[in-house]
C-alpha cells in the first residue's frame, strides 16, 4: 500500500531519515489510515467520528501530517477536501470523509458505501440579482436562460456571447462543463481556485457554479441561484483494495456509522 521513499543517492540516509520526522513508519504503526478534509467538514467530520464510538486524534492543529488516533488504532491525515479521494483511490488511505461535491467533481475510482449525516449544500448555478427576471427554484431547463435573452437578463446591451456562450466561474469545471454541455449551451468554463463570486464582480464571468450552504456569500455579493446542480452532502469514501483486505475493520467502523445514520 505504502510505497518506499526513494533516497537520493547524493544524501546520507541517515540525513534524509531525520528530516522526514516519521511519517512513513507512522504510516505502518495503524493498520487504518483514515484522510479527513480541513475547512468547514473538519469538525463535523470528527465530531461524527467520534459520536460512532471511534477513536480520533487528541490534537487536530498539530503541524504533524498523520495523527494518530486517542487509542494509537488508526491514523488520520487533515487533507485539502479535493485531495482526499485522491488519496484514497491510489490507497495512500484507506478510507476518507469529504463532500459529495468534491467525489463527483474529482471523479475518483473509490467506493462511496454510506452517505453521512452532514455538509448539507448544493451544487449551483448563480448569476448577478439585478438581471435575474426568474424567481430562483423556478423549474425549467437552463438552456432556456441561455436562447432567451429576456429570461434571465434584462440588461440593454448585454453582451450577446452571455447567452449563447456564457462564461462560467468556478471551482468545479468538469460538473459545469457537463452540466451547460447536456442543455446545448456553449459554456466558457473559467475554472477559479476559489472565491469565484468575484467572477461576475469582476466582470470575468457571467455566472457562477458554486457551492451554496446558507446563501449568505451569494447575497452578500449581489448574487442570486438561478439552478441547482447537484445535491451534496458528506460522504464516507473507501479505497477498493483496502475494502477487501481489510474488510472486517473497514465493515466495523461502517456499521458504527451506519447507526447513526438511520
Ligand atoms: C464556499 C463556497 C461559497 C460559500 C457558500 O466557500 O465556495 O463561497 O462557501 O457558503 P454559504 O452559502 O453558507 O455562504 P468556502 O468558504 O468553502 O471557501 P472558497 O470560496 O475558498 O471555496
Amino acid at each position: 500500500m505504502t510505497s518506499a521513499v526513494a533516497v537520493p543517492s547524493r544524501a546520507p540516509a541517515e540525513t534524509i531519515e531525520q528530516s522526514r520526522p516519521a511519517a512513513a513508519s507512522d504510516r505502518n504503526q495503524q493498520s487504518l489510515l483514515f484522510a479527513l478534509p480541513k475547512g468547514r467538514l473538519a469538525q463535523d467530520s470528527l465530531s461524527f467520528l467520534e459520536q460512532a464510538g471511534l477513536s480520533i486524534p487528541t490534537d487536530t492543529e498539530s503541524r504533524k501530517l498523520i495523527l494518530p488516533a486517542a487509542d494509537g488504532s488508526t491514523g488520520f491525515v487533515m487533507a485539502k477536501p479535493r485531495d482526499v479521494p485522491t488519496y484514497v483511490e491510489h490507497g495512500a488511505a484507506d478510507l476518507g470523509i469529504c463532500g459529495l461535491d468534491v467525489v463527483r467533481e474529482t471523479d475518483r475510482a473509490v467506493y462511496e458505501p454510506l452517505l453521512l449525516p452532514f455538509g448539507h449544500c448544493r451544487l449551483s448555478v448563480a448569476g448577478p440579482a439585478d438581471e435575474a427576471a426568474v424567481p430562483p427554484g423556478e423549474s425549467g431547463d437552463f438552456a432556456d436562460l441561455a436562447v432567451k435573452p429576456a429570461t434571465y437578463s434584462s440588461s440593454p446591451g448585454t453582451p450577446l456571447r452571455y447567452m449563447s456562450q456564457p462564461r462560467i466561474a468556478t471551482e468545479y469545471p468538469h460538473l459545469s462543463r457537463r452540466f451547460f454541455a447536456e442543455r446545448g449551451v456553449n459554456a466558457e468554463i473559467i475554472a477559479l481556485g476559489g472565491s469565484v463570486e468575484l467572477g461576475p464582480i469582476l466582470g470575468l464571468a457571467d455566472l457562477i457554479v458554486d457551492v451554496v450552504q446558507t446563501g449568505t456569500t451569494l447575497r452578500m455579493n449581489g448574487l442570486v441561484e438561478i439552478r441547482t446542480i447537484l445535491e451534496s452532502q458528506a460522504v464516507l469514501v473507501v479505497n477498493r483494495a483496502s475494502y477487501q483486505l481489510k474488510a472486517a475493520e473497514i465493515n466495523r467502523i461502517i456499521e458504527r456509522m451506519r447507526l447513526l445514520t438511520t
